[in-house]
């Protein structure tokens, strides 16, 4: 098993370059599955989820095979239906395969989602998406079966915002018969990067109105290729890790233009940036000055994913900085390790108050991802060691979170102990 050892103290400094999105490339993937030629992924993230996306894949028949961070997708004798749950409960993102199964081949039975514990996480939007579009759905014996003649085109105001399921309801309604209208959907950029990928498979998208998206469904869809964006949230995570060493970063690919919200919060705090010839670069020298409140919202706010890795970083500034969690009820897992750390952290149902202070490095465990990820970034600032159990949370999200680091001059390494 294995595990990061953190040596803190050293101010982080350097350039790296970013993988790619792990929450634009996944559903990517499942879109895939629409068409029945090849596509090719450039820049894909070596990452667990996207490994447990793969064997999904395979399962349903696609053949997939890699050249470096291009991932090749053959989907031309994809004949399978159904997925077991001990393949859909590794991932939340296994859910919207449904979307992508019934059109393709008007059927789908799949286990339920898993993914990060950071709260309950229902899927009756993405139902009420496949049901408005004229899927049958049942729910019996730990399995959801969806089928259809044909998917019909129809118009869904989706009563809460979800980026899972405006990806479902985009992935079912590209081959439907008819046209489609999606309103209040997710704005996450994202959704944004699906629809362009669909687009150049060959489907007929149209971006109305902010949150509107008009489809019209189109008879079939074929193999593309696409170049996955850099992953916003792995830039903020890093951005935060200088940040909480009181370092510099610049980011050599950096998705300018989707990570608004967060900049203006590390400006806030006494951050500076600049956005040069498609760089970001980041001086955290002058981080100094405590949050009073900052909630997260759905995008253009504040990212939840980022919540965690700003908070650790929140425990060292000094003052009194409050948070309010909107989106998961259960995202401040990590307080308690924190607080292990020496840091002082109020939780108080979805707000978490923090008075920056002195970390002391200790052993600590990770339960989700991006709280692992907070860890280390804690572990950065702390005085002495820390040990980071739970790596496969990490993994699940980052493709190398020690290698990236320790390009920026961290003192961080991996220890897989049963070698010891
Ligand atoms: C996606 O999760 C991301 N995951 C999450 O990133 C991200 O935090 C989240 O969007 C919000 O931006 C992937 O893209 C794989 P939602 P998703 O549906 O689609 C409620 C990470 O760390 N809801 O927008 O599951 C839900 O409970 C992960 O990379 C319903 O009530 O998020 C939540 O409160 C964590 N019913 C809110 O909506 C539903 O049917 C937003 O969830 C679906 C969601």
């Amino acid at each position: 098993m294995d595990e990061i050892h953190v040596i803190g103290g050293n101010c982080l400094k350097g350039s790296i370059t970013v993988q790619g999105s792990k929450n634009t490339v996944l559903p990517i993937m499942a879109a895939s599955l629409l068409q029945r030629e090849i596509c090719v992924l450039r820049g894909c993230p070596r990452i667990l989820d996207v490994c447990y996306m793969e064997e999904i894949l395979h399962i349903l028949g696609v053949v997939t095979w890699w050249k470096g961070h291009d991932l090749y997708l053959d989907c031309s004798k994809v004949c399978g239906r159904e997925i077991a749950s001990e393949y859909t409960g590794r991932m939340r993102c296994s859910v919207i395969l449904l979307g992508a199964l019934l059109g393709r081949n008007q059927r789908g039975v799949i286990g339920y989602p898993g993914g990060c514990v950071i709260g309950k996480r229902p899927i009756d939007l993405h139902l009420y998406a496949l049901k408005s579009l004229g899927a049958i759905i049942s729910e019996k014996n730990g399995k959801i079966q969806a089928d259809c003649k044909k998917l019909k085109g129809q118009e869904i105001n989706f009563p809460d915002r979800s980026v899972g399921a405006t990806e479902q309801a985009l992935l079912a309604a590209v081959l439907a018969e008819g046209e489609t209208v999606l309103r209040n959907c997710a704005r996450e950029p994202e959704i944004t990067w699906l629809c362009r990928f669909l687009q150049k498979m060959g489907a007929r998208i149209f971006h109305e109105k902010e949150g509107c998206i008009r489809v019209q469904g189109v008879t079939s869809l074929y193999g593309t290729e696409m170049l996955i964006p850099a992953d916003r949230i792995v830039t903020g995570t890093y951005l935060c890790a200088a940040a909480a060493s009181r370092g510099s970063v610049t980011v050599e690919n950096a998705p300018e233009g989707e990570m608004e919200a967060f900049l203006e919060v590390y400006r806030k705090m006494g951050g500076q940036y600049e956005w040069k010839s498609g760089k970001l670069i980041a001086n955290g020298a002058g981080i100094q000055f405590s949050v009073p409140f900052l909630e997260t919202e759905a995008y253009p706010g504040f990212p939840t994913d980022l919540q965690s890795p700003l908070l650790a970083v929140l425990t060292t500034v000094p003052g009194i900085s409050r948070i309010r969690e909107n989106i998961f009820e259960n995202r401040f897992k990590i307080c308690s390790e924190l607080t292990k750390m020496g840091a002082h952290i109020e939780v108080r149902g979805s707000e978490v108050k923090i008075c920056g202070s002195r970390l002391k490095g200790c052993r600590l465990r990770a339960e989700e991802l991006r709280g692992g990820a907070a860890l280390v970034i804690a572990a950065l600032a702390a005085d002495g060691e820390s040990v980071i159990e739970g790596v496969p949370f990490i993994r699940r999200g980052y493709e190398d979170i020690c290698r990236d680091l320790r390009y920026l001059q961290a003192e961080i390494y991996m220890e897989d102990i049963l070698s010891v």
